[in-house]
């Protein structure tokens, strides 16, 4: 497992992470035991970065892994060098009752559910873009690591437009945004202004909710409270999160038509991880795992070759001409 630096810290994470918000009931059932097994193998994979919200299962995810390093460690506080990264903003709070004492309250909750003496890293989950503009919620930010209950802060954003507007703000250590095969603009958007502030940049939905594992039909279907099943028109949140802003059936067909560009000894699904972290950018990928065999294989990307560049210039074009016009939802 290969790591990179987080943020200005001499803190280091693996590139490969687990994002847990499939813990949280949102992708179909996930067992308690399951869940647990799935942390367990991502940690012996030498994943140390994993990704959670207070929102996910309404504490659920936050709870779970919070038992599985307590088994592990004995305590979460002796957890070593893993770094847990969780979000407020959407369990209390939105879209407009933010306060200090509200961002307070999320952060001692959160606390309280990993077992962990002050967050590693809290992000401002997806809240209204006007709150970015205004500011003031990076000022409550700092006065809660200031009294020591959060050690960084970052925010969680849907656009290139929120993401700007957040590397404006001095003292952010972290921008966690979609980023994949399907959603290039990043690159042009944010990266070197991140990468000139020292901000780290965490890549959520890198295999386009599972589009990117190559595994779908047009006829593939999903549990009632999957968000592929409820939200795949955007019906309950931004249509831009699941499979990451196509419609389904068309993400079929474009997963389908680079399926044979998939290089010898890789899956299609690490093949979209490796992707990922050929930007020297990118600080950690966190796809979301439901099983121990899918964090195994999905941490394995790490130690992968970086891709051809003749092959990341093909991607290139074929987003260019076939995908970017397709995308729907913030971006
Ligand atoms: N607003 C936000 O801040 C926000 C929003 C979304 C996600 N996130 C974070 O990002 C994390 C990742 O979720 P995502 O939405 O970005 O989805 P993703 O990682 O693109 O896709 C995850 C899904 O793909 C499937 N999968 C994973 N590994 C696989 C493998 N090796 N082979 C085949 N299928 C595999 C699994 O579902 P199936 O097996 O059921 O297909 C898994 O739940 C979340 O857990 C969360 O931590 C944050």
């Amino acid at each position: 497992m290969q790591s990179r630096r987080f943020a200005k810290s001499n803190t280091e994470v693996s590139d490969i992470g687990l994002g847990c918000w499939q813990f949280g009931g949102d992708w179909g059932e996930v067992s308690d035991d399951d869940a647990m097994a799935t942390v367990e193998t991502a940690l012996d994979a030498g994943v140390t970065f994993i990704d959670t919200a207070d929102v996910y299962g309404a504490g659920r995810s936050e709870s779970l892994i919070g038992e599985t390093l307590k088994r592990r460690f004995g305590s979460a506080e002796s957890r070593g060098d893993v770094f847990i990264a969780t979000k407020l903003g959407r369990l209390k709070g939105y879209p407009d009752g933010y306060s200090l004492d509200l961002f307070r309250q999320c952060c001692e909750e959160s606390i309280d559910r990993l077992g962990v003496e002050s967050l590693d890293l809290t992000q401002l989950h997806c809240i209204p873009p006007h709150y970015l503009e205004d500011g003031e919620v990076f000022d409550w930010l700092k006065t809660l690591k200031r009294d020591g209950l959060i050690k960084h802060y970052g925010v969680s954003v849907e656009s290139m437009d929120e993401a700007s507007e957040c590397l404006n703000h001095d003292g952010i250590a972290s921008l966690q945004i979609i980023f994949n095969i399907f959603r290039r603009r990043p690159i042009g958007a944010i990266f070197q202004r991140a990468a000139d502030k020292g901000v780290s940049l965490i890549v959520r939905l890198p295999l386009a909710s599972g589009l990117l594992a190559g595994k779908f039909t047009k006829d593939s279907t999903f549990a009632e409270q999957d968000h592929r099943n409820y939200n795949r028109d955007g019906d309950h949140f931004n249509v831009g999160e699941t499979f990451a802003g196509l419609p389904f059936e068309r993400g079929v067909e474009l997963a389908d038509e680079i399926k044979p560009w998939v290089p010898q000894g890789m899956t299609m699904a690490q093949f979209a991880l490796r992707w990922c972290l050929d930007f020297a950018q990118v600080t950690t990928v966190i796809p979301g795992a439901k099983n121990p065999m899918q964090a195994q294989a999905n941490a394995a990307a790490s130690d992968l070759p970086p891709l051809p560049r003749a092959l990341h210039n093909k991607l290139a074009t074929f987003y260019r001409e076939q995908v970017a016009s397709e995308i729907r939802g913030a971006y």
